[in-house]
């Protein structure tokens, strides 16, 4: 049997205490050889998830992280805090991150580098914006923050990339498989460690079975659809 996919819902800054408690009683039953499942709620819940879903398989990852263990960064979270909590992965270098925090590409590598150094599964964003895809620079943009924003610390077992073009969250407009094979084919040639390779944007119930069929992709990384437990309990079954 092949690997099993990895199906990861990023949850954004969605979810109170309640709300979340019903989502992860519904996939706590979530079980396959087929996939693994990690959740990364807002902070405010990691450690609620991490007690609900102790005797499960679920894992749980966080959003974002600082680069430095420790100081003076009010408003932030390390690497170690996450690991603290109980995570096993957290994600770096989301568009948003990029987009609204104005992170560059070597900042996303040094948070990419501490998550490593805390003993956590970094999450690696990359991805063109609607502007850079219709000037036909997708193929440039995605091998730039390849480059950038892996750190050399990272291996196979610490390290997963996501595919997530930025025109394609949030939208409803997924990426032709074309288009996904294409840039995951780019990303397997280029990348120096053998990671997973995830795709993100706009994936849902309907579309989940033919992206995450389509060679190098080992899985999905989920934002909307993952605030609904049963499409993503079908995106997850579709692996
Ligand atoms: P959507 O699935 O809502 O398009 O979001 C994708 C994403 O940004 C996951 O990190």
């Amino acid at each position: 049997m092949s690997a099993p996919k990895l199906i990861v819902g990023n949850w954004k800054m969605n979810g109170l205490t309640a709300d979340s408690k019903q989502r992860v009683d519904a996939l706590m039953a979530a079980k396959s050889a087929a996939f693994n499942m990690v959740l990364c709620p807002p902070a405010t819940l990691i450690n609620a998830l991490n007690w609900w879903t102790k005797d499960s398989a679920l894992k749980i990852g966080g959003q974002d992280c600082h680069a430095q263990a420790s100081g003076a960064f009010t408003g932030n979270i390390s690497a170690q805090m996450l690991k603290d909590l109980g995570c096993t992965h957290v994600i770096v270098g989301h568009s948003e991150r990029r987009q609204y925090h104005k992170e560059t590409s070597a900042e996303v590598a040094a948070k990419a580098k501490a998550a490593h150094e805390a003993g956590l599964i970094a999450i690696i964003c990359i991805g063109e914006t609607d502007a850079e895809r219709t000037a036909g620079r997708a193929n440039d943009v995605v091998s730039e923050q390849l480059a950038a924003s892996v750190p050399d610390c990272a291996t196979v077992d610490n390290t997963v990339i996501a595919y997530e073009p930025v025109w394609a969250i949030g939208t409803g407009k997924v990426a032709s498989s074309d288009d996904i094979k294409g840039i995951h084919a780019l990303i397997r040639e280029k990348s120096v460690v053998k990671a997973q390779i995830l795709y993100g944007g706009s994936v849902k119930g309907s579309n989940a079975a033919e992206i995450l069929h389509l060679p190098n992709v080992d899985g999905v990384l989920v934002g909307g659809a993952s605030l609904k437990a049963d499409e993503f309990l079908a995106i997850a079954n579709a692996a």
